[in-house]
């Protein structure tokens, strides 16, 4: 199954579930610290739910994920501007998207699928894309997820769960770890639940 196969496959099955449709409380803590007018790449969007509350927020969003499925599932957006969306595959570097674009990347469950050289490119090409200063949110799993563990290990903290479904998990520790290695200046990492979430800006 290839990634995008596997993706289009979900989105499409869980098309028109009004529980996707609702913002999350992460992104509600994203909008605690980002203005409005702000510049902001979704990245991973899915069906756009956060996409749309920081539009309506008055952020200028850029929303890009790797099913074509996903982004035609978004609902019309009622208010503030447009949002662009991007098929665009993660680990396809470099996006098509300009150096320092953005105020902020917001990556939701979307950066814990890949082996730990792709995660760095990854996280390089969104130290790419926001400007100094700028603010990396990533909310990613943890290594008390469930199923951590499970499946057949593919290198550390990184699972087989199926054919072609891959997952790694992260700790506090080394997600801080990641995003240093990247360039980042880490401002938190705090587990939730059975995630980590992450806060570092892309130093001037
Ligand atoms: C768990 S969902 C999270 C969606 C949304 N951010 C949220 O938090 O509800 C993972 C999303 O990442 C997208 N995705 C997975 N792998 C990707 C890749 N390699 N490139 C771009 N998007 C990808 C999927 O299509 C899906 O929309």
């Amino acid at each position: 199954v290839t990634t995008r196969a596997y993706w289009e496959q979900d989105h499409s099955r869980r098309r028109g579930d009004p529980a996707l449709y609702r913002p999350t409380t992460f992104a509600y803590e994203a909008l605690d610290v980002l203005p409005p007018g702000a510049t902001l790449l979704d990245l991973g969007c899915g069906n756009g739910h956060d996409s749309a509350l920081f539009a309506q927020a008055g952020l200028r969003v850029t929303a890009l994920d790797v099913a074509a499925a996903a982004l035609d599932a978004f609902l019309p957006i009622r208010s503030g501007p447009p949002v662009d969306r991007i098929r665009h595959c993660i680990t396809d570097i470099p996006y098509p998207l300009e150096d320092r674009q953005f105020d902020a990347v917001y990556a939701r469950l979307s950066l814990h699928y890949f082996d730990a050289a792709t995660t760095a490119r990854a996280l390089g090409e969104l130290h790419r894309v926001l400007r100094p200063g700028g603010l990396l949110l990533a909310l990613v799993n943890s290594v008390d997820d469930p199923e951590y563990g499970t499946g057949t290990q593919v290198e550390e903290s990184f699972f087989e769960l199926a054919p072609g479904v891959r997952k790694r998990f992260f700790s506090r520790a080394s997600l801080l770890a990641a995003a240093t290695t990247a360039r980042f200046s880490p401002q938190s990492a705090t587990t939730q639940g059975t995630f980590v979430a992450l806060r570092a800006t892309r130093p001037a």
